[in-house]
């Protein structure tokens, strides 16, 4: 836990499609009053304008959730860290934070973190999460796959991570991309052990 007690999570965004999962599921961390160490990778932040607009440019991203999602999402805190930067706190295992996603996953970030790379802090912070044997949920996207793609999913998936490909659900009857997002966030909180309402669970 962090200092402040507040539950501590890394969050990367990357530059795969589907920002509006990344925005729900930061917003629904700090509605939960979580610390949120992010990081988006350059392409992550060309993803973020081209998919959701200006409004979303990563320096504003605190006005943007709580316009999207409302007030409890000014209830957490979060601090946007370098991706360039290898020395910052979530670099070290003796850091306090507890989990990580990854979301939307690039097939490229994929490859670094399956292959152990740390080439960046993306990288390096999943690459912490696996040694010290912390979840990590990778929401990799990609369609269709190539081999390697897929082999990459393998060997993270044998190193502990969890693999959550994006691939929301229709049964809950979506009816709007919000909906979508609701059903893929819903399902990394409860990755991390959260319980969640974002989506209804299936009563059979
Ligand atoms: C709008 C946009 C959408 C993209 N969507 C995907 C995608 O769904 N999956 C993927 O693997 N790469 C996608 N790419 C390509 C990656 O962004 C590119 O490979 C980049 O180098 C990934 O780097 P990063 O992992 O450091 O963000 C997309 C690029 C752009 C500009």
């Amino acid at each position: 836990m962090s200092g402040d007690a507040r539950r501590t999570f890394a969050l990367a965004i990357t530059g795969a499609s589907g920002a509006l999962y990344a925005m729900r599921t930061l917003a629904a961390l700090l509605e939960r009053d979580c610390h949120v160490e992010l990081v988006v990778s350059d392409y992550g932040r060309r993803l973020l304008r081209d998919e959701l607009g200006e409004a979303a440019a990563v320096d504003r991203l605190r006005e943007f959730l709580v316009e999207k999602y409302g007030e409890p999402a000014r209830r957490g805190s979060y601090a946007l860290l370098s991706n360039k930067d290898l020395g910052a706190p979530i670099a070290s295992g003796s850091h306090d934070c507890e989990g990580m996603i990854i979301v939307p996953c690039s097939m490229k970030t994929l490859a670094g973190v399956a292959h152990g790379l740390s080439r960046n802090l993306v990288e390096r912070a999943a690459d912490v999460m696996l040694k010290e044997r912390r979840p990590l949920v990778i929401v990799a996207r990609e369609t269709p796959m190539s081999l390697p793609q897929l082999k990459n999913m393998v060997l993270c998936a044998e190193a502990g991570a969890m693999m959550m490909p994006a691939m929301p659900a229709f049964y809950q009857m979506p009816k709007t991309l919000d909906d979508l997002a609701d059903f893929m966030a819903g399902k990394i909180l409860s990755a991390l052990g959260f319980d969640q309402t974002l989506y209804p669970k299936w009563k059979g």
